[in-house]
């Protein structure tokens, strides 16, 4: 696990942005898993902003989102996918065919979610999987006791997440959707790369927990310790509970020391 550790939010975006842009710039036809929530707007602003300025092309990507609230339309003010359309979608030149987001309802899930783990695969698996965390610990929507080698299915979200994602849906728990489709740990630790933002102190003892705990269902986040390639970039609120800050501080240097070197 590479750990980088950014003073603010918008130098944590800048590097993200950045991881994305020069994968994208080698390969045309990038498979990016998107996530949606708080933490990732400002890296959909970049990225949105290097297409307008640079001409950074979309026209070839494919992409898979994680999760999706059953029982909602997608034209619903709070769906992911209005989300994805507001933030992202509607300012790149990505074809709309392309861009994957769960959709179900609860009844036929079961073949939609062996669909879009098909679609995945057919797609030549997902390049970059960007994540972000919950406080307890999930990623996508597998909260705590999920199996680590859980695939897309539907879950239950707990009293936490839905307390979290109340503000959206006009301040009241009861208005949250109680389910959602989420691709599962399995599915998110087939990625090639994972990028796991966070910002905030709200997020350093899920980030501790994650990056610096025990491998357990009960912090979903932490089967990214196994994955081959997984980044973690966070800013100094979220890694405020890191025992190992000045080591990740220290490796990240001397990685951008030898890369300097060597252009
Ligand atoms: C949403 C998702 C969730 C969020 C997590 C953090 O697609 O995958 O796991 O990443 O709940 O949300 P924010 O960024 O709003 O704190």
């Amino acid at each position: 696990m590479e750990v980088i550790i950014q003073p603010t939010y918008a130098q944590l975006v800048a590097v993200s942005a950045e991881i994305i842009r020069d994968a994208l710039l080698k390969k045309p036809h990038l498979v990016l898993g998107l996530a949606t929530g708080s933490t990732p707007i400002g890296l959909y602003e970049a990225l949105v902003r290097m297409h307008k300025t640079e001409g950074l092309d979309f026209s070839s990507v494919t992409t898979f989102n994680l999760d999706e609230y059953v029982g909602i339309r997608p034209n619903h003010p709070y769906s992911y996918h209005t989300f994805m359309k507001t933030h992202f979608f509607n300012a790149i030149n990505i074809p709309t065919e392309n861009c994957h987001i769960p959709q179900s309802t609860a009844e036929a899930h079961e073949e939609f979610c062996e669909n879009y783990e098909e679609a995945i695969v057919n797609a030549g698996g997902i390049d970059i999987q960007v994540l972000g965390i919950g406080t307890d610990g999930h990623i996508g929507f597998n909260e705590p006791s999920s199996s680590l080698g859980s695939r897309t299915r539907i879950k239950t979200l707990t009293q936490s997440t839905l307390e979290a994602n109340a503000p959206h849906f006009g301040g009241t728990v009861d208005a949250v959707p109680k389910m959602a489709i989420t691709m599962g740990v399995g599915t998110i630790m087939e990625a090639k790369r994972c990028l796991l933002m966070a910002s905030g102190e709200s997020k350093a003892e899920a980030i501790a927990h994650a990056v610096e705990g025990p491998i357990t269902a009960e912090v979903p986040a932490s089967a990214l310790q196994m994955h081959p390639h997984t980044v973690v970039i966070i800013d100094e609120a979220a890694a405020s509970n890191l025992k190992r800050a000045d080591y990740y501080k220290q490796a990240y240097a001397n990685k951008q020391k030898l890369l300097s070197h060597r252009e």
